[in-house]
């Protein structure tokens, strides 16, 4: 008697603007590999906030704890305090303590992508001034905003950032290289803490090479030199600008994918946000979430079919059809359907 396999239980929470055009594409690439998937959608944002009174609702969180992974799309978040809403993306990376958001900035086969550029940002994802506690004193005339940094998640995530740069280093000459990303010559409680932290996690892998760089040196030698950079570590708000930074050296938000990693779940989703200035035109570029699906993918250790979704990415790129962000004319249909094609 043949046994198959139970499918995997995928959520999709595709939430505002082109999150429900680039969702629904990474799902039909999912699908192109022939492993067996159940998907669960699920709901998020500012859509659901204005119809439920919750941006999320518990039976997501709920749902989201008995699958296997997620695809997260992108959530529309006013910049005004808005009461009773707050943003779910960063509310469940700390429910389901996703404490790594991986990013990886690697060249892409388009104009606008510079050569030779393969890093990987490790973004804390549960402390820094994400904690939002935000409160306003002296009659509403002085903001105050709490950061706070941990041992604990510092450690982890240097560990994760470390761990990550041994990997990428299996097979090749030069060994791997960990930046510690801080500003410590300013805050020197915090960032102090983070980099203390960082440099103590360097001691257990020998073999991986660190160093430390200020967070705006970071960004202007990053864009300078792009290609000395690894494994890049750093707390949560800056790693949130060092990745949208460094997407532009290889091609654009449209192509960057990202992994919020927890020790027990995943979930994927693209760097970009809701795109309100092309949302609903059907030219968002879905590649960044297909490229999101395929980390998924490589979670789950299902490296062939990850691969074979990267390949096809490649192909698409190098030959077209390409979306506006990339100066070509095609569809969010166009592109899937050509990925699908190369799968
Ligand atoms: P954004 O990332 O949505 O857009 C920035 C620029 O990149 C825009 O010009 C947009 O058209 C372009 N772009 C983004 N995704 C694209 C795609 N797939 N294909 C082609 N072009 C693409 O950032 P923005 O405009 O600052 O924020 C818009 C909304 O998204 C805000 O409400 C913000 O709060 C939210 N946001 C949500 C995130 C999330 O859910 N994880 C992350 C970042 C922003
Ligand atoms: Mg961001």
């Amino acid at each position: 008697m043949t046994t198959y396999p139970r499918p995997y239980q995928i959520a999709l929470i595709p939430g505002d603007g082109v999150g429900r055009e680039v969702v629904p594409a990474a799902q039909r690439i999912l699908e192109a590999t022939g492993i067996a998937f159940a998907f669960t959608e699920l709901d998020a944002g500012w859509d659901c906030f204005q119809r439920t009174g919750t941006a999320l609702p518990a039976e997501t969180v709920n749902a989201l704890r008995g699958c296997d992974g997620a695809i997260f799309g992108a959530v529309s978040s006013p910049s005004h305090k808005v009461p009773g809403y707050s943003s779910p993306i960063v509310a469940l990376r700390k429910e389901l303590d996703l404490y790594a958001n991986l990013r990886p900035i690697v060249s892409a086969p388009v104009t606008d992508s510079r050569p030779g550029i393969d890093i990987l940002i490790a973004r804390e994802n549960t402390e820094c001034l994400y904690v939002k506690r935000e409160r306003l004193e002296d009659n509403g005339n002085t903001a105050i905003a709490e950061r706070v940094i941990t041992r604990e998640a510092s450690t982890r995530i240097a560990r994760m950032a470390f761990e990550s740069a041994r990997q990428k280093a299996k097979g090749k000459r030069q060994k791997g290289l960990v930046t510690i990303v801080h500003k410590a010559n300013v805050l020197s409680v915090s960032d102090g803490l983070f980099r203390e932290a960082a440099l103590a996690v360097a001691q257990e892998f020998p073999d991986v090479g660190v160093e430390e760089q200020l967070v705006d040196s970071m960004l202007y030698r990053m864009i300078r030199e792009p290609k000395r950079y690894d494994v890049v570590v750093a707390p949560n708000l800056y790693g949130d600008l060092l990745s949208d930074a460094a997407a532009a050296l290889v091609g654009g938000l449209g192509l960057a994918p990202s992994a919020n990693v927890g020790d027990t779940f995943v979930l994927v989703e693209p760097v970009h946000g809701s795109a309100p200035d092309i949302a609903g035109q059907g030219i968002a570029n879905p590649i960044a979430t297909i490229l999101a699906a395929a980390l998924l993918l490589r979670h789950l250790s299902e490296e062939d079919a990850a691969q074979r979704i990267e390949n096809a990415v490649e192909h698409v790129l190098r030959h077209g059809p390409r979306t506006p962000d990339l100066s070509g004319t095609a569809t969010t249909e166009d592109v899937t359907a050509a990925v699908i094609q190369e799968i």
